[in-house]
C-alpha cells in the first residue's frame, strides 16, 4: 500500500509509537487515577508525563491546561461552545474546517452568535486588513486554521495577533502541530486545538487543547474523573474539569511514543523529508499535461505537505478510484472544508490531496506519478 494521507492521520506510525502503545496494553494496563495500585499509578504517571512533554512542545506554561480530548473536533468544539454565548461575535475565515464551521452553525442558530468569515484568496492566503476591519467591540474571539488541510498555506500568527490586538485567538493547528514548530506564548495563542494522531505520531482517539490562563470554557463532558469524589459537582481544578471519563491512555502512550520519535529523529529533519517528498511530487506533476495543481505552492506560506491537484476533465472521485485501484491512497472531494474548496474554486466537485509523510518512499512517489500519468494521459 502506498499512502499518502498523511493529512488526515499519519501512516505508518513509528516504531515507538508502536511499543509504546503495545507497552501500555501488555504491561501497564491501568485505568489512571481510577486506584491506588500499582497499574493505575504507572498509569497516571504516563498520562502526567505526556501532559508534561505536550506543554513543553508548545511553550506551554502550565501542564493543567493542557486537556486531552478524542481529537481535534473535540478540541474546537469544547472552544466554541464552551466560550461563545448568546450575543457574542466571532471572526474566522474561509479556510476553516467544518470541525470549526458546524459547531459555529450551530451557535449562530441557538446561541444567536453572529459569525463573519473573512475571504481567502485562491492560494489560501488570508487577507488582513479585511480580518481587522471584521473585528469590532462586540468580538468575543478569532478563529483561525494556522494552516490549510487542502492547500497546504500556513497563516502568520504574529501578523494576526497584531491585526486583532487583544481579542482572544483561538488557533486549529491540526495540521500544522509537528510540522512547524508552535510556540503559544510567542504566538500570543489564547486556545491551541490540535489533533495528536497526525504530523505528532500519535494513534487515533487523541487530541488536545491549550487553555491560556484565564480561558476557561464551559466543560463539554461532566463526570467522573477520578478525583473529589465525595462531590457531585464537577470539579473545578485543571485538568480534570475538562477530562471526565476514562482517558484514552493506549493513545496517551502512543503519543509519548510519538515525541519520542520526533526527539530522536528532530522536526527539522522530519520536515525536510516531507519537503523533499513534496517537491519530487511537484516536479513531476508539473511535467503532465492537464494537470493542475492549485495554490501557492512556491510561495513562502506553502509550508505544510499537502498538494491539491485535478486531471483536467476527470472528476477527482475517478481519479480516486483509479489511485485506489493501484494501491495508492489519496483523499479526494471536498475534504471537510467546503468554504476553503470554494475559495480556490474547486467547489463541489473537490480536488485530489495529495499529502507525502515522514516515512513515504521514493518508489511509492514514482509509481504514484506513473498513475497519474496514465489517468492524465486517457
Ligand atoms: C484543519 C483541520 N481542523 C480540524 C480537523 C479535525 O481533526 P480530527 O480529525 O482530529 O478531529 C482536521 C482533520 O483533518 C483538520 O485538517
Amino acid at each position: 500500500m502506498m499512502y499518502f494521507d498523511n493529512a488526515a492521520t499519519s501512516f505508518p506510525k513509528p516504531e515507538e509509537t508502536v511499543t509504546s502503545v503495545l507497552r501500555f496494553l501488555t504491561s501497564t494496563g491501568g485505568n489512571p487515577g481510577r486506584g491506588g495500585h500499582a497499574p493505575s499509578i504507572d498509569a497516571a504517571r504516563l498520562v502526567f508525563d505526556a501532559r508534561e512533554r505536550l506543554t513543553a512542545f508548545i511553550n506551554g506554561q502550565q501542564s493543567e491546561r493542557l486537556i486531552f480530548t478524542q481529537n481535534g473536533t473535540e478540541s474546537l468544539n469544547l472552544a466554541i461552545l464552551g466560550l461563545l454565548g448568546k450575543g457574542d461575535h466571532v471572526v474566522t475565515t474561509a479556510m476553516e474546517h467544518n470541525s470549526v464551521m458546524r459547531p459555529l452553525d450551530f451557535v449562530a442558530k441557538t446561541r444567536h452568535v453572529e459569525v463573519s468569515v473573512v475571504a481567502c484568496t485562491k492560494g489560501g492566503s488570508l487577507d488582513l486588513k479585511a480580518l481587522k476591519d471584521a473585528v469590532s467591540r462586540k468580538t468575543r474571539a478569532v478563529i483561525i486554521n494556522h494552516g490549510s488541510n487542502i492547500l497546504g498555506t500556513v497563516q502568520p500568527l504574529d501578523r494576526i495577533r497584531d491585526a486583532i490586538s487583544g481579542k482572544l485567538l483561538i488557533v486549529d493547528a491540526c495540521q500544522t502541530i509537528g510540522n512547524i514548530p508552535i510556540d503559544v506564548r510567542k504566538e500570543g495563542i489564547d486556545v491551541l486545538c490540535f489533533s495528536c494522531h497526525k504530523a505528532l505520531f500519535g494513534i487515533q482517539g487523541l487530541g488536545a487543547i491549550y487553555l491560556r490562563e484565564g480561558v476557561d470554557p464551559v466543560p463539554l463532558k461532566f463526570g467522573g474523573t477520578g478525583s473529589n469524589s465525595e462531590h457531585t459537582e464537577q470539579p473545578v481544578a485543571l485538568p480534570d474539569r475538562y477530562e471526565s471519563g476514562t482517558p484514552a491512555t493506549p493513545a496517551i502512550a502512543g503519543l509519548l511514543g510519538g515525541l519520542n520519535f520526533i526527539d530522536r529523529v528532530g522536526l527539522g529533519e522530519i520536515g525536510e523529508k516531507k519537503r523533499e517528498a513534496k517537491e519530487r511530487i511537484l516536479e513531476g506533476l508539473r511535467r503532465m499535461r492537464r494537470i493542475k495543481v492549485y495554490g501557492d505552492v512556491d510561495g513562502p506560506h506553502h509550508l505544510l505537505p499537502i498538494i491539491l491537484m485535478n486531471v483536467e476533465g476527470v472528476e477527482p472521485s475517478e481519479v480516486g478510484y483509479a489511485c485506489n485501484r493501484a494501491g495508492i491512497s489519496v483523499r479526494v472531494g471536498l475534504h471537510c472544508a467546503p468554504l476553503a474548496h470554494r475559495a480556490v474554486g474547486t467547489f463541489p466537485n473537490g480536488g485530489v490531496r495529495i499529502s507525502p509523510g515522514y516515512f513515504t518512499g521514493g518508489d511509492d512517489i514514482d509509481r504514484l506519478l506513473e498513475v497519474m500519468r496514465a489517468i492524465a494521459s486517457q
